[in-house]
């Protein structure tokens, strides 16, 4: 009888993007009860909270940050230049070809290949910043198997699509030690870096404290691992 009625719901439902973020986006609400505490710094945009994280965690140390998403480089740049420690390294990752696949958003659908750039890496007068071009499931193997942080561990998920964050931080898991922090940038897309993060800290048993975001309700959201 149970598995009748689950047919029938089946071939009745609608497997609709849309109504799935609408019905999922009221988890966003449970995570804010359960995770952000009611001083939470809130920010009006990231660049501003990218300056209260480097303030707050970082200070004049140096810092090991790993950019997944660069496009032209907005947010690498800043970063690269919020920290002038000599030792610093900042590591940006993309195709540079454009997402891999189609990211479906509540308001919009962005095709596969946005953000192309002609294969074209930014270009930043800097040389502790350094990129790996090509999709993150090609290149971040061999990257973390080579890589030992040896400062405060920044990771900026900016790869909008839940694949490829999740692929991230699960491949990420070994050098994403406690302390580290995590910053996303589409964290309000709930089917996507949301969701990635949730099922992440699920299947790698991973806790975290929510640092800070911006307004409006969770655009952008930083992480400290536990
Ligand atoms: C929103 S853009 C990054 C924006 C950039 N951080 C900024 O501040 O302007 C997202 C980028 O993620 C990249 N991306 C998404 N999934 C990827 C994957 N699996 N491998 C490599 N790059 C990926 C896309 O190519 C795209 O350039």
């Amino acid at each position: 009888m149970r598995s009748r009625l689950k047919v029938a719901v089946a071939k009745a439902g609608i497997d609709n993007t849309r109504a799935d973020v609408l019905f999922n986006l009221a988890k966003v609400e449970t995570w804010r009860r359960r995770h952000v505490p009611a001083d939470c710094p809130t920010f009006a945009d990231r660049v501003r909270m990218y300056e209260y994280l480097h303030g707050e965690c970082i200070g004049d140390r140096a810092l090991d940050y790993l950019e997944f998403g660069v496009y032209e480089g907005g947010s690498i740049r800043c970063w690269a230049e919020l920290n002038r420690h000599r030792e610093s390294r900042f590591v940006g990752f993309d195709t540079f070809t454009g997402l891999p696949e189609q990211w479906h958003r509540i308001d919009a659908r962005m095709q596969a290949g946005a953000f192309d750039t002609g294969g074209a890496v930014p270009q930043i007068d800097d040389d502790r910043v350094a990129f790996v071009p090509g999709l993150f499931q090609d290149t971040l193997g061999g990257f973390v198997a080579d890589f030992t942080p040896r400062a405060p561990l920044v990771v900026h998920c900016d790869a909008d699509l839940y694949s490829s964050t999740l692929f991230v931080l699960s491949k990420c898991d070994d050098i994403l030690a406690p302390g580290s922090i995590v910053v996303f940038d589409e964290f309000s897309s709930v089917l996507n870096e949301f969701a990635a993060l949730a099922d992440y800290c699920n299947a790698y048993r991973r806790e975290y404290d929510v640092l800070a975001a911006t307004a409006p309700y969770f655009a952008q959201v930083a992480i400290r691992l536990r």
